[in-house]
């Protein structure tokens, strides 16, 4: 099973991908939990030129993004679904549909095709999405932002819109959640979400 957690800046989905995590290892399973970008030391590599780095041309930010997610599919993902275990992913492709397809403005369907391209059309079984309002997103944001969080309050506006968008789109695998609640209402509401399947 492949799980993924998407949201803005800040809307607690590293938490609920760690609480998922720690609770599927309680019960026996084989739990990978990894992150995008990064995941494999490619990556973050990749990672640390996407976010620390000057201008980046918006199509160089969205390849680069997908060339960190084709090595950790490659090495990390695919081989732990292979062998049985459950892979919780803290951001994968949907990211790259919100922050470059849409707000970006690059495209969505050019940048799904990039996408499935890049993970031979790995798609998650089941994506959790954490919808948080853009200024509350904002407060929450703590340490020295990344190149990205430094966009403004417009770019954060059309990543919450994009983020509705695909959950529009793909409705059976997007599960939206509202991110306003106890950490660990929304972890209970994951779980059940998982465990009652589709
Ligand atoms: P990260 O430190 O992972 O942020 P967060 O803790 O909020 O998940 O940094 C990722 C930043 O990169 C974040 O602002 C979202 C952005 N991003 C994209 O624009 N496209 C992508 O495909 C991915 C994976 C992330």
């Amino acid at each position: 099973m492949f799980v993924t957690f998407e949201g803005g800046d800040g809307s607690g989905k590293t938490t609920q991908a760690t609480l998922l995590a720690e609770r599927l290892r309680r019960e026996g399973e084989e739990v990978v939990l990894t992150r995008e970008p990064g995941g494999t030391e490619l990556g973050e590599r990749i990672r640390e030129l996407l976010l620390h780095a000057g201008h980046v041309a918006p199509w160089a930010e969205a390849a680069l993004f997908a060339a960190s997610r084709a090595q950790h599919v490659d090495e990390v993902i695919r081989p732990a679904l292979e062998r049985g275990a459950v892979v919780v992913c803290d951001r994968y492709l949907d990211s790259s549909l919100a922050y470059q397809g849409i707000a970006r403005g690059l495209g969505l369907e050019a940048v799904l095709e990039l996408n499935l391209s890049a993970v031979g059309g790995l798609l998650p079984d089941r994506t959790f999405l954490l919808v948080i309002d853009p200024g509350e997103s904002r407060s929450r944001l703590g340490g020295a932002p990344d190149r990205i969080e430094r966009e403004d309050d417009r770019f954060r506006v059309l990543v919450d819109e994009a983020y509705r968008e695909l959950a529009r789109r793909f409705p059976g695998r997007i599960v939206p959640l509202d991110a306003r609640r106890e950490p660990t209402a929304i972890a209970e509401e994951v779980y059940e979400r998982l465990r009652s399947g589709p």
